[in-house]
């Protein structure tokens, strides 16, 4: 029995309280507690990008972030950047641009894409690879990423 903790914090807007192991993986409260399923896990070990998710509007690797750490913070994953009536500009753009085959790293690609414009690091394809090197994508769907975040760069708000 390990020792628990109590995090308390906001997912996709929802207010969250769980206890959990307190060696616990972002990655694993998000899809073993919450049901959030839509970040992988590929590497386990922060090499793939998977997992991707937002943290106080900043990306990360949530297989090596301490769940614990999410308390008191903002949380996003890709089940929460949809509006009501559209998707996010970004899922948009992945679909237009054909940036997907299996589609297992979409998800931590399209919350990095979103990162990559917030950031400020989407003004020409060499900054897109650049700052995407951390997400593999083993079908290949490098090109269509970049043309993505390209179209969707003017549609999302830089912070
Ligand atoms: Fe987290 Fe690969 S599963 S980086
Ligand atoms: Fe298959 Fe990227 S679309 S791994």
């Amino acid at each position: 029995n390990g020792m628990t903790v109590r995090v308390s914090f906001n997912v996709n807007g929802r207010r969250t309280t769980l206890e959990i192991d307190a060696r616990a993986s972002l990655l694993d409260m998000l899809r073993e507690r919450l049901g959030l399923v839509g970040a992988k896990k590929g590497c386990d070990h922060g090499q793939c990008g998977a997992c991707t998710v937002l943290m106080e509007g900043r990306r990360v690797v949530s297989c090596l972030t301490m769940a614990a750490k999410a308390d008191g913070r903002d949380v996003t994953t890709i089940e929460g950047i949809a509006g009501p009536d559209a998707l996010h500009p970004m899922q948009q753009a992945f679909i237009d641009h054909d940036a997907l085959q299996c589609g297992y790293c979409t998800p931590g690609q399209i919350m990095a894409a979103i990162s990559c414009v917030r950031e400020g690091h989407a003004s020409t394809p060499e900054q897109i690879k650049e700052y995407m090197s951390g997400n593999i994508c083993r079908c290949g769907a490098y090109a269509g990423i970049v043309a993505a975040i390209e179209q969707a760069a003017p549609r999302i708000e830089r912070s």
